[in-house]
């Protein structure tokens, strides 16, 4: 017998372990979970005023588990309030996880879409996708239409048991969705699912196939216009690496281009990595009242340890800040929200860190800054020769491992850089090169004081 998970035992369980958590080197203004272990952000809508942020959680354990949808919200980007779990693992057509996925408000309702995994009892996996609603924006409602969409639905050169993370958007007056399929040449495809209703989905195209370079799988896709311009966001398995791009063994990828919504295929123009640091993977997108577009990400990867795991202290994972995604001079700029630099002190070069803050510095030749102590510190700054922003792992001593083969201590942007913001927070830092034009996120995890100075 697999063990039971439900709702109320995951938050039983989290209201009565929550205290137990270490937080040494828990982030303070980057989300994360009261206990346990996230991953990808989900589920990123505004709903009668307020940001939701659901996320790939396991409560009971600080490693990844059977996959359930943690809950939070927030009124202004910046404070989030923790809600209960919003689905567990309690059905068939979900029973070994309630893997990612993305919302919709239809009518006032907030809808779900979401993958169901499913371990056969030959230990081959299933993975069909599922509804669930919620009228009050708490409780969630699966369907009883569940699964809505299985693998007997795609074409045949697809693989059914990756077939997973729908992400789901509305145009003129039908539901669509793009969701991950492996494709049996081994690259990533995009699949597009159509419904009116919500609750009956259909297939509709392959939206676009990988080239072999891009990877083996492209997981969390993400579908949006920007400006007029079509924009799909990934995050794919082994993309190729060049000397400074997809350098993670999992990347985060943004690709421009043009729906023709007569084929219904995205016609790619051009392909980037989205953040050069070591720790972003699976953003997702939301349109907010202002019409802003804004992404928040995992601050981590697979296949990497976690420091705060290994030393016990029960909780993993965070989210980037939320970011907006603009359209400039013909291609996507991140921009940090003026909120959450408002909620912010802002920092000195020389100064000891204790609560996360961040500074801004004009550049005009290379600036090398230290955060740590003696002994255990990161580097990051603008080296000018080599015409790259970067950020140094290597002196730190807790160095997170991950299951590449080649160097990861250092990564590096080549841009022309004018101007940094920085933020520190704990154990996350995020540089935003030129106002946006480049990003780069990476975690660390430092013993004793973080004193910032200059090398
Ligand atoms: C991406 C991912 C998704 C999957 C989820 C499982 O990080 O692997 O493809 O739905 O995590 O937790």
């Amino acid at each position: 017998m697999s063990e039971k998970y439900t709702v109320e035992r995951a938050n039983d369980f989290i209201a009565r372990q929550k205290a137990t958590v270490t937080t040494t080197y828990k982030p303070t203004k980057h989300f994360s979970a009261e206990i346990g272990w996230i991953n990808d952000p989900n589920g990123c809508v505004f709903f009668r005023g307020e940001y939701h942020l659901f996320y790939q959680f396991y409560p009971y354990d600080s490693v990844w588990g059977p996959m359930h949808w943690g809950h939070a919200k927030s009124r202004d980007l910046v404070n989030w309030e923790h809600l209960p779990v919003a689905l567990a693992p309690d059905m068939p057509y979900d029973k070994d996880g309630c893997f990612s996925g993305s919302a919709i408000v239809r009518d006032d309702v907030l809808w779900l879409m979401y993958t169901g995994n499913i371990v056969t009892e030959d230990g081959s996996i299933l993975q069909v996708q599922n509804m669930a609603y919620s009228e009050d924006g708490v409780t969630f409602t699966k369907i009883a239409e569940n699964p809505v969409a299985t693998g007997d639905c795609l074409p045949a050169e697809l693989i059914a048991t990756d077939f997973r993370d729908p992400k789901i958007f509305k145009k003129d007056s039908r539901y669509y969705a793009v969701v991950a399929a492996k494709h049996q040449e081994g690259v990533g495809t995009i699949v597009l699912l159509g419904s009116d209703d919500l609750r009956h989905w259909s297939f509709e195209s392959i939206f676009l196939k990988g080239k072999p370079k891009q990877g083996i799988m492209w997981e969390c896709p993400d579908y949006f216009v920007l400006d007029g311009k079509d924009i799909l966001v990934m995050s794919p398995m082994r993309f190729e690496r060049t000397a400074y791009d997809y350098r993670n063994l999992n990347s985060s990828v943004v690709m421009t281009g043009q729906v023709d919504w007569r084929s219904k295929t995205f016609v790619v123009e051009d392909v980037r990595e989205l953040d050069h640091g070591h720790d972003f993977y699976a953003p997702q997108s939301l349109e907010d009242a202002q019409g802003r577009r804004i992404a928040i990400a995992w601050v981590h990867t697979w296949g990497r340890n976690f420091p705060p795991h290994d030393l016990g202290h029960r909780w993993a994972g965070s989210m980037t800040l939320p970011r907006q995604l603009k359209w400039q001079e013909g291609r996507v700029i991140q921009k940090v929200l003026p909120e959450s630099l408002a909620d912010l002190p802002i920092l000195e070069i020389g100064q000891d860190i204790v609560e996360a803050g961040y500074l801004q510095l004009l550049i005009k030749q290379s600036v090398s800054l230290i955060l740590g102590t003696e002994e255990d510190y990161l580097t990051f700054g603008y080296d000018e020769k080599e015409g790259v922003v970067y950020i140094d792992r290597s002196h730190l001593l807790k160095q997170p491992k991950g299951e590449e083969t080649w160097d990861m201590s250092r990564r590096a942007v080549p841009i022309r850089a004018e101007s940094l913001v920085i933020i520190i927070d704990h154990n996350t830092l995020e540089i935003f090169v030129n106002d946006g034009q480049e990003s780069l996120t990476s975690a660390y995890y430092i013993e004793g004081s973080q004193r910032l100075r200059q090398a």
